[in-house]
């Protein structure tokens, strides 16, 4: 063996610096050298270069597996040189035939320089080399630290790897990007759970130094977080004249909205409500001193609302001890009572405990309900008998007026405002009552025994169903048997040819029992004139006006009473004729403009037919017969009577204190003539009639 190693090698750097050029050759793991033209012997002055390389990552060792170069002293004449990176590793010459001629590279690089002199020996040609190469794999992590202060290749853990390593890090620690060194790992971030468990890096163990570690807990709007420090607690405080201080390690507890406090000592802080739904935790710890640190638990709480007021007159529900975020609460009235909300009426109220802690609404009031103004009652009015402005349980009385309207039903009804908001009667029906007029109960009555003999001035409101009619400018007489209804004679409203008349020829008159002052007031307008389909020859001498406009009743204003079923017409029972017609003044016939009435019986039917028949003899134009639609009133003795003006009034009679109109004045034979008789329409045949007729022009 004769090799001898070198820093340098003065010619031999020249050519080596010179030729020294970044192979881009493809790596390998292994390869051979040998000398030109080995095993055969080589030529003199040889000067041969082989640049090897393998992977990044790995070194290059060298064996000579055959070695036999001409011997001189280190190799003067004759050599293999190995260099690396300028630096020769090996010199070899002689010969080894063992393969233990070894060299290796500390890098993935070596260079062979083969040379020969021009001298050749005799008597041994040598044959040159052969040698083996193969990447050894570098165990970077053995390697000793860089001295250039740049630390140690893996700050903490180092894995060789073929070719490479890798670092890691201790547990509790994060590899950095530049994946040697290692940064605390404090396990902060964002805890959005509603509950959980913090605690300072490596706790129970000691705080490292120098860190600032940061944990956001942020949960949901409408729940508040609260802290429990565990009662090991150790932070770092300095003592400073003021008392101990959090100068260099602290844990800050940040809560929005609030100042900042810094925590540090040995008393654990125990249980912290922060009332906000985050909270932020900063570590701190400097290079020096000592923290044994902390741990914590956190729960949330559902934000609370304030307990709700009570609500006069109505409930809240439901009832809890407390209200929470998402809780809900309903109002409701008591009956009679209704929700009001900003002033006005609202169908349901329900409210929500928001995030923020407040209710989502204010609570709403109830007030009493009301029914309204009641509806007003046609011919009558209405009392409040208790309540006022129409509020729930208010009563009213309803009543007609008097003396002229009855209630239909006869008794006062009184209506409740119900909580429906409706009046309601005793019966609970919401339906108001009806007034119906009086009939035949004039407020005047007629008093004293009267001379059956002329006419006497009716005292005012003792004959109120009187109407005077004017047709084309002649006077009839007419009867108020309904508010839009007057009844008349047919051959009133007919003409001397028997057609009925335009209803524009016609004028209606009442409420006055003067002429001039009936006049002064424009006449009723008329809707429809009916006269009787039968009428003819005096026979059936009824017909009915509809008015356009109902008549309002008053003292003065009356209807007569219709016949009732089966009415008697009973012979000398006495009755009254009243009318604007002539009157037999001072034996003179005038026509006049007061009221007039007469007290007569009624006359036996067959004592009159023969005063007809009797008639028809001297008055040959007469043609009327007596037909049992008539009846005749008057007395023999004459003067009295009721005469041609008073044609289409009534005759009344009275039963139990009610007037009921029994004939319509219909014809006669003369006036107040002795032996003759007034001839009246039999209104009890027309009961039906007249019935009909208002049904059928109700409208
Ligand atoms: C705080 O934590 C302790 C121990 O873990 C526990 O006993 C206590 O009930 C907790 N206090 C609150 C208010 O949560
Ligand atoms: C009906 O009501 C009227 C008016 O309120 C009253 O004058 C009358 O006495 C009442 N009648 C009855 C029977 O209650």
């Amino acid at each position: 063996m004769a090799w001898t190693a070198r820093t340098t090698l003065c010619f031999l750097c020249v050519l080596v610096c010179g030729s020294w050029r970044p192979t881009h050759t493809k790596h390998v793991m292994y390869g051979e050298v040998q000398s030109p033209q080995y095993p055969m012997p080589y030529a003199p002055n040889l000067e041969k270069q082989w640049d090897l390389s393998v992977p990044e990552g790995y070194q290059i060792q060298l064996t000579f597996t055959h070695l036999d170069i001409e011997p001189s002293d280190s190799c003067y004449y004759d050599a293999v040189t190995v260099v690396y990176d300028q630096n020769v590793l090996g010199r070899f010459c002689g010969q080894e035939n063992s393969g233990n001629q070894r060299v290796l590279s500390p890098g993935n690089r070596l260079t062979l320089i083969f040379q020969s002199d021009d001298s050749n020996p005799e008597v041994h040609q040598p044959v040159g080399f052969s040698a083996h190469y193969q990447a050894i794999d570098i165990d970077e992590c053995a390697m000793p630290e860089p001295k250039d202060d740049s630390g140690p290749l893996c700050s903490q853990i180092c894995h060789n790897t073929l070719g490479s390593y890798i670092c890691s890090c201790y547990h509790g620690y994060d590899l950095r990007p530049d994946q040697r060194t290692c940064l605390l790992s404090c396990g902060g971030g964002i805890f959005d759970e509603l509950e959980g468990h913090l605690s300072s890096p490596g706790y129970p163990e000691h705080s490292p130094h120098g860190m600032s570690c940061q944990y956001t807990i942020s949960v949901e709007a409408g729940f508040t977080v609260t802290l429990n420090f565990t009662d090991d607690f150790h932070i770092e405080s300095i003592d400073v004249p003021q008392g101990p201080d959090c100068l260099h390690h602290w844990l800050m507890v940040t809560i929005p909205d609030r100042k900042p406090v810094k925590l540090c000592g040995g008393t654990s802080p125990g249980v912290m409500a922060t009332n906000s739904n985050t909270v932020q935790l900063d570590y701190h710890t400097d290079w020096a001193g000592l923290s044994h640190g902390w741990s914590l638990d956190y729960n949330t709480h559902r934000v609370k609302c304030p307990f709700p007021n009570t609500v006069a007159n109505g409930r809240v529900t439901p009832v809890l001890t407390e209200y929470s975020y998402r809780d809900y609460i309903h109002v409701r009235c008591n009956q009679g009572y209704k929700l009001m909300t900003d002033g006005s009426e609202i169908q349901s109220f329900s409210s929500m405990c928001q995030s923020n802690g407040r209710w989502h609404l204010p609570l709403p009031e109830c007030q009493l309900i009301d029914c309204g103004q009641p509806e007003p009652l046609l011919n009558g009015g209405l009392t409040f008998i208790s309540g006022s402005k129409n509020q729930y349980r208010s009563v009213i009385q309803y009543h007609c007026n008097k003396p002229s309207y009855d209630l239909l039903g006869g008794v006062n009804v009184s209506y409740t405002c119900a909580s429906d908001r409706k009046w309601r009667d005793n019966n609970n029906v919401p339906v108001i009552p009806t007034c119906i007029p009086v009939c035949g109960e004039p407020t005047a009555q007629i008093t004293g025994i009267q001379r059956i003999l002329g006419g006497e001035t009716a005292p005012a409101n003792s004959i109120p169903w009187q109407v005077m009619l004017t047709v084309n400018g002649g006077r009839g007489g007419g009867i108020v048997i309904g508010d839009r209804w007057i009844m008349t004679a047919a051959h009133v409203l007919t003409n001397s040819e028997g057609n009925l008349v335009e209803k524009g020829a016609v004028k209606v008159y009442m409420g006055n029992n003067n002429v001039n002052e009936l006049l002064k007031h424009e006449p009723a307008n008329i809707a429809s004139l009916h006269v009787h389909p039968k009428y003819s020859n005096y026979d059936n001498d009824i017909a009915l006006i509809k008015l356009q406009q109902p008549l309002t009743f008053h003292e003065a204003l009356m209807p007569i009473c219709l016949p009732a079923e089966g009415a008697e017409y009973t012979t000398n029972i006495v009755g009254m004729v009243s009318g604007f017609g002539m009157t037999l003044v001072k034996n003179q016939m005038l026509i006049t403009n007061k009221l007039k009435y007469v007290r007569i019986p009624i006359v036996d039917q067959g004592t009159c037919s023969d005063s007809v028949i009797e008639a028809k003899k001297a008055y040959r134009e007469l043609r009327s017969d007596l037909t049992a639609n008539m009846f005749c009133v008057g007395v023999p003795e004459a003067g009295t009577d009721s005469c041609q003006g008073d044609s289409g009034s009534a005759f009344a009679l009275s039963t139990d204190g009610k007037f009921w109109v029994a004939g319509i004045v219909s014809w006669g034979v003369g006036c107040g003539v002795s032996g003759r008789y007034g001839v009246y329409t039999k209104v009890g045949n027309y009961v039906e009639w007249i019935n009909k007729i208002k049904q059928d022009n109700q409208n």
